[in-house]
């Protein structure tokens, strides 16, 4: 596997986006086609012409144009666009003269940046930064800002939703220590996700919004590929993601779709669904978060990462400490990938005592390995600590 593979093969997660941009191209967008047209589509295959997908295009759309909204108005200079997936928000950020930081996973930003390179001018280059991060993983999004000077405005659409419970706390707390660091505020599209995709199609469609929760769910479940990640932001009220969110330390102030966006552009010729859908939005909010002082530093505390592989006698013997993440996991598949090449194992065993962290791209890697074994009962993990423990329970194995 060439190491395109290996990223991708960890996070299969980075399609999805590429998914949004495809259906946002249906808009007629130039930015957006343009990025469209230039991004390797792999087995994206055509958007069939339905009412499910026309209410996800209509969606897609006020979101990106509330992203771009939010862009504009707030005080803050630097934005950072997380996940930024393949959608052209940073010509419009170097277009309103402000830095754009583009933050997702390694497979995303590596093509982007190529894609977003090809148009931007010289001046407009100037503000633009793409960076691979694990959200999950505090210092890669410290690093990736650590040039930046200034408030920060962190905009989120998109990513919540993908989330396991353990994932979703701990990308919470990364956030609200980047706020702590340098000011700044949180706006997040993604308390009201599902329910905007299902206004909108019960809109143009006048039939019942659960259809579409109920096809949004199906659809969740395929990309992710666990099905296990029931979160307050998959199943919850919004009562309940708002709690969540002030209990993870922020204080939460809500705008309503129709006070940012007053139209919905691939619409303009057809104001009757425009205003029937626009007003469909009157109980759907975007929320801005700011961090209070409470101190979440227990959120800090990671080894550095390393992996240590032996084989004897078909065994392969791999220690591993700190987090196994999408930043690292990568890493370890690529080595056993080596090893495997000129082995054929019978056994893998796993010492986990030091490993941190587990997320599901490092879930990924322990599969690929497990059915690369003709009796995968001989894939053994010793040692994990009690929340690792759990996580690894939860996707079947037994911690010896
Ligand atoms: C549904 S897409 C949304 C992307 C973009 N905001 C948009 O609207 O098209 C989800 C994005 O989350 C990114 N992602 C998933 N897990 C991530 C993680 N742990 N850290 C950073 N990005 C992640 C994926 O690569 C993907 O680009």
């Amino acid at each position: 596997m060439n190491d395109n593979e290996i990223l991708k093969k960890v996070n299969p997660l980075y399609f999805s986006a590429k998914g949004c941009l495809g259906l946002l191209a249906e808009t007629g967008d130039l930015d957006i086609v343009n990025f469209y047209n230039s991004i390797d589509k792999e087995q994206l295959t055509a958007f069939d012409d339905n009412p499910i997908i026309k209410g996800r295009i209509i969606s897609l759309e006020v979101r990106y144009h509330i992203w771009n909204v939010i862009a504009k108005e707030t005080d803050c200079q630097t934005i950072v666009d997380l996940p930024c997936g393949y959608l052209p928000h940073s010509l419009i950020t170097a277009r309103l003269n402000k830095n754009y930081y583009g933050l997702d996973l390694p497979i995303v930003t590596d093509e982007i940046s190529r894609v977003a390179d090809k148009f931007l001018n010289e001046r407009e280059k100037f503000f633009v930064q793409y960076h691979s991060v694990d959200a999950t993983n505090y210092f890669s999004m410290h690093n990736a800002l650590k040039d930046v000077q200034g408030k920060i405005c962190i905009i989120t659409d998109g990513l919540l939703g993908h989330f396991n419970c353990d994932d979703l706390k701990i990308f919470c707390g990364n956030i609200h220590r980047l706020l702590m660091k340098f000011g700044g505020c949180w706006y997040t599209t993604d308390s009201h996700f599902t329910a905007l995709m299902s206004k909108t199609y019960a809109a143009i469609t006048g039939k019942d919004e659960a259809i579409m929760s109920n096809a949004t769910s199906k659809g969740r479940k395929k990309v992710g590929e666990f099905d296990k990640n029931e979160t307050v932001f998959t199943n919850g009220t919004f009562e309940e993601r708002r709690n969540f969110l002030e209990e993870c330390g922020f204080t939460v102030e809500s705008f309503r779709y129709p006070e940012k966006l007053k139209i919905i552009p691939s619409l303009k010729d057809n104001p009757t669904l425009m205003n029937k859908i626009l007003a469909a939005y009157q109980d759907m909010e975007i929320w801005k978060l700011t961090a209070d002082d409470t101190d979440l530093s227990e959120n800090e505390i990671d080894l550095p990462f390393t992996q240590n592989l032996s084989v004897k006698d078909n065994i392969l013997s791999i220690r591993i400490s700190g987090r196994l993440d999408t930043i690292t996991a990568p890493k370890l598949l690529q080595q056993y990938e080596e090893y495997q090449a000129e082995n054929k194992f019978a056994e893998i065993h796993i010492d986990a005592a030091e490993l941190s962290y587990i997320s599901y791209a490092g879930l990924r890697v322990f599969k690929i390995m497990r059915e690369s074994l003709d009796d995968e009962n001989l894939f053994k993990i010793v040692n994990a600590n009690d929340e690792v423990g759990e996580i690894l329970k939860e996707d079947g194995y037994t911690i010896n």
